[in-house]
């Protein structure tokens, strides 16, 4: 155990804890989805841009055109050995009869649209399709992320936000990185710039990762109204039902889930990111635990807390557990590697700093709720709470006994 300790520790010192989002839709020419045909146009078609809908194209290579109508604001960005050339009447496959195509890519998009951003933990994970798993709110860039535009390619992105500023680390448009508040600001100005971002939103650069090692809250707080009405919309502007008794509310999500949630109160001492890669490794790469899926991140604390009063801190750490089973499956795998995630901290929980946690779960079989760890006060308090409601309530409830 101990050896297995070290070698997380030393896999961490080379870890930043750095989170990277990177926007999914693009404005591109060559892109098929951009066109209400469902492919690029062809050279014998009359390609149509709607003339109110500003929009910046990025152009990857060479196209002969018989007819084009522009937007009256909007841009063609030529990548090397792009261009536009007069349709010479040549046989193109495929092109035998003349129609109309009309470009479909310039929709109007939200910066907080959690469903448009893809995140990973480093640039070689965002390459290899490896994203990590987030609430809703941490699924929109977050104040220390690093957001990537991915180059070769046009967007057009509404940053209308509920905060004057927009914070997170870093910017990379078209290939270019942006650190400096000055820099991004003179960018801003440009007419690529403004054909890009639309809408009231100022971003403001914060060029430093999250200073504190038992991590830092995302900060979307202020608009998880926005983030959730994007989300919905997808939804019929409602959310899924949750196949499972007492669905859970996760901090920072706009939906009930069904699966675990726990919540460490923690000490000076706590790392997030080492204790992250401790369930990972322990738990959640193991094969018998695919399909289960964790997000684990800093976040305020309610009002209060399972129906008390929190203590001192004004944070906790929340993880979230989910699985892909259905039916009355639904949650089980995500409950069982929660307990044995609650067991794990039973035995090492302090060594990590973490003082006092608590489960809650939620599956298609049945409900329960336990908690556990020292010291017991609060979590005591709390089960005390619950156990007194549910005996009010007349449900039936279960318990997985940890010793007390
Ligand atoms: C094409 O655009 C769609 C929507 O904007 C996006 O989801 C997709 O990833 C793009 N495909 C490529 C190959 O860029
Ligand atoms: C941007 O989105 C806001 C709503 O979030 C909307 O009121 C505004 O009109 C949009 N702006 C543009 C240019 O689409
Ligand atoms: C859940 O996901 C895992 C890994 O992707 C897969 O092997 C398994 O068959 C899935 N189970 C169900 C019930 O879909």
């Amino acid at each position: 155990m101990k050896a297995l300790f070290f070698s997380i520790l030393l896999n961490h010192l080379g870890a930043s804890g750095a989170v990277y989002k990177q926007w999914i839709p693009n404005t591109n020419f060559e892109n098929a989805s951009n066109w209400d045909r469902g492919h690029v146009p062809c050279a014998t078609d009359v390609i149509l841009f709607d003339k109110n809908k500003d929009v910046s194209v990025f152009v990857q290579s060479s196209h002969f055109l018989t007819e084009m109508s522009m937007p009256l604001n909007g841009e063609f960005i030529m990548g090397p050995g792009a261009g536009f050339g007069a349709f010479d009447g040549s046989y193109h496959p495929g092109c035998e009869t003349e129609s109309k195509i009309s470009f479909t890519g310039a929709q109007r998009l939200q910066w907080y649209d959690p469903t448009l951003w893809q995140a990973a933990t480093s640039l070689e994970d965002l390459r290899r399709g490896k994203y990590i798993f987030s609430t809703d709110e941490e699924r929109v860039p977050c104040q220390y992320d690093d957001i990537i535009f991915q180059p070769q390619t046009s967007f057009r992105v509404n940053i209308t936000s509920s905060e004057q500023f927009i914070h997170f680390r870093s910017i990379s448009i078209m290939g270019q990185t942006f650190t400096s508040d000055d820099a991004l600001a003179e960018y801003m100005q440009t007419s690529t710039a403004k054909l890009q971002f639309q809408g009231q939103g100022t971003f403001q650069l914060s060029d430093t990762r999250c200073p504190y090692k038992s991590g830092c809250e995302c900060g979307n707080a202020a608009d998880h109204d926005r983030i959730c009405a994007a989300l919905l919309q997808k939804y019929g502007n409602q959310c899924p039902v949750a196949t499972c008794r007492d669905p859970l509310m996760p901090v920072g999500n706009c939906c009930e889930i069904c699966g675990a949630i726990i919540s460490l109160e923690y000490s000076a001492g706590f790392d997030i990111e080492l204790y992250r890669n401790r369930i990972l490794h322990t738990f959640l790469n193991l094969p018998k635990n695919t399909g289960v899926q964790m997000a684990i991140s800093k976040v305020h604390k309610p009002k209060t807390f399972l129906g008390i009063l929190p203590r001192s801190s004004a944070s906790l750490i929340q993880i979230v557990l989910m699985d892909n089973r259905t039916g009355s499956q639904t949650g089980t795998h995500a409950e069982q590697v929660a307990k044995d995630i609650m067991s794990d901290i039973e035995e090492h929980g302090e060594s990590f700093g973490i003082v006092a946690n608590s489960l809650q779960t939620a599956t298609g079989s049945h409900w329960s709720a336990l908690g556990g760890g020292a010291p017991a006060t609060v979590v005591g308090a709390v089960v005390g709470l619950l156990v007194m409601l549910l005996l009010l309530l007349g449900l039936s409830c279960s318990f997985t006994g940890n010793g007390r």
